[in-house]
């Protein structure tokens, strides 16, 4: 079982690492032998999205622009499952949202195109959003938007953010929402829902 992390914050080891680091520690817990590999989208130089629609039919699944982006999207192609965590900025960091714009040009393909399903549809994928103060909801929101118009299938918490695990402040002293916990406890969860959708085949 492979996993992947993205870590949509442009500071290396701040809070959106930590929760996404926690969910992988989850994700191993449940299942000792699941490849887990976490990346730092600002490790990657990935430009916005140019709107050049013609261009994404005409080479489908391909996006013209020549930098990090097919990396990346190949990354999380290859994951079963997705970890994909973000601090809320306007509302994410330019980086997330340039590589978030830039994977419509897979949607553009399949949807528009009737090129078959999306690349992405049912990969299982866990929500991280983290603030300085707000409340998280509104960017777990935006983060579960995204994977549905990726036809991904976002967990959802039984309990508030509903939409992924949130954090506030230092997620290491938040005793309210507790992410480093939840999210650990997710990364759990999201080995069953693979193992469930792998028709729960023994692991081998
Ligand atoms: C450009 C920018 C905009 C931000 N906007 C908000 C905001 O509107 N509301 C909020 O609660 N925190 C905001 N923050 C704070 C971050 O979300 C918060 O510090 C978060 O924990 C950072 O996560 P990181 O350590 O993974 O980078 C902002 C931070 C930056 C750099």
């Amino acid at each position: 079982m492979k996993i992947l992390g993205i870590v949509g914050s442009m500071r290396k080891n701040g809070n959106t690492y930590k929760v996404v680091q926690s969910a992988l520690e989850g994700v191993r817990e449940a299942d000792p032998e699941a490849s887990c590999e976490i990346v730092n989208i600002s490790d990657f130089r990935i430009e916005p999205c140019r709107g050049c629609y013609d261009q994404c039919s005409s080479q489908p699944y391909h996006c013209v622009l020549e930098d990090d982006f097919a990396a990346l999207c190949e990354k999380m192609l290859r994951g079963d499952g997705l970890i994909l965590g973000s601090p809320k900025y306007f509302p994410v960091p330019a980086t997330l949202t340039a590589f978030m714009e830039r994977l419509v040009c897979l949607a553009y393909s399949s949807d528009v195109d009737g090129m078959g399903e999306h690349i992405f549809k049912d990969k299982p994928c866990l929500l991280v959003g983290v603030t300085g103060g707000d409340e998280p909801i509104q960017l777990l929101q935006h983060l579960f938007h995204f994977a549905l118009s990726m036809r991904m299938k976002p967990l959802q918490l039984t309990d508030y953010p509903f939409y992924g695990v949130g954090g506030k402040g230092r997620v290491t002293e938040d005793e309210d929402l507790k992410p480093l916990e939840q999210a650990r406890k997710m990364g759990r969860e999201l080995v069953e829902v693979l193992r469930e959708k792998n028709g729960n085949l023994p692991h081998c």
